[in-house]
């Protein structure tokens, strides 16, 4: 099965002016929400939803407990665009279409991304419950030929071989540093490397060993295809993970991670999260 929605510029061109017919709103900041940390949409006031379904050329979601809608409005006073629920590659969907919603926020005339997501913490410091500034990532998937950048490349988009060294905005990583300290965030803050894998099963205590060695401190499924895309066209990029459970590099652990845990877990700390992120988009 592979899920796909046509992506060539003219079909994001088509969704961004659908889109910006339908509204007056003219969002600089677009927000990606990670699996259970959508509610941060439904604090948006002067809403503006767009479920996938309605806007031409958007993917749809497939997954129960995914909204899969497109929320426009303020946050904390801010314009904003925010993804509530989005599209894995586990799912089915090609990474072309896992990140047509980017591209569209590009031609939206989007400036700066943030991605929140939940991940398997790696180091040993980290804790249940921390919340980890993306300081780089490891495209896992890249390493066996699924890129997202992958075929023609449209140069009003980016160049053909974009840079992925600062993938990660220095400066938006310093000021949500800055901002979690203020909001009390500060003791459960870390800095790390977040590892993509294709998912849908998470990994063997082997795998999050060699993980690990490679110098990822938290997994997860998701985010990195669309950093990369966001790169590609130029968008500075926030990303925030929130270490849901520790990922078993033990052979004599009987831990056992699953779906509900990581769920139940992301809920403890959602708050605290979307305090961070309400407060940072402020100072963008
Ligand atoms: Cl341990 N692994 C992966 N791949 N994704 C996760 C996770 C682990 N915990 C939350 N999401």
């Amino acid at each position: 099965l592979s899920v796909s929605c046509r992506s060539s510029y003219d079909d994001c061109k088509e969704t961004a002016d659908w889109l910006l017919a339908q509204t007056k709103q003219r969002p600089r900041v677009a927000i990606i929400c990670g699996s259970g940390l959508g509610a941060l949409a439904d604090l948006i006031e002067d809403k503006i939803v767009f479920p996938y379904k309605e806007i031409p050329g958007f993917p749809t979601s497939t997954v129960a407990g995914h909204a899969g809608q497109l929320v426009f409005g303020k946050l904390q006073g801010r314009e904003c665009v925010c993804m509530q629920g989005r599209f894995h590659f586990y799912e089915g969907y090609s990474l072309h279409t896992v990140t047509y919603p980017v591209r569209v926020f590009f031609l939206l005339g989007v400036e700066t991304l943030i991605v929140t997501n939940a991940a398997g913490g790696l180091n040993g410091n980290y804790k249940v419950g921390d919340i980890m500034v993306i300081k780089d990532h490891i495209n896992l998937p890249g390493f066996g030929g699924e890129s997202p950048l992958v075929g023609r490349n449209d140069d009003r988009f980016g160049v053909r071989f974009p840079c992925m060294s600062d993938a990660y905005d220095r400066n938006l990583r310093a000021l949500a540093i800055q901002t979690a300290h203020e909001q009390k965030c500060g003791n459960f803050l870390q800095e790390g490397v977040y590892c993509m894998v294709a998912g849908p099963n998470y990994e063997t205590i082997a795998e999050c060993n060699v993980l690990h060695k490679f110098g990822a401190d938290a997994v997860g499924m998701s985010t990195v295809p669309e950093v990369m895309v966001a790169r590609h066209c130029g968008l500075r990029v926030l990303g925030l993970s929130l270490i849901t459970n520790k990922a078993v590099t033990d052979y004599d652990s009987h831990e056992k991670v699953n779906h509900e845990q990581v769920l139940m877990t992301t809920s403890l700390r959602a708050q605290e999260l979307q305090r961070l992120v309400r407060h940072l988009v402020t100072k963008l």
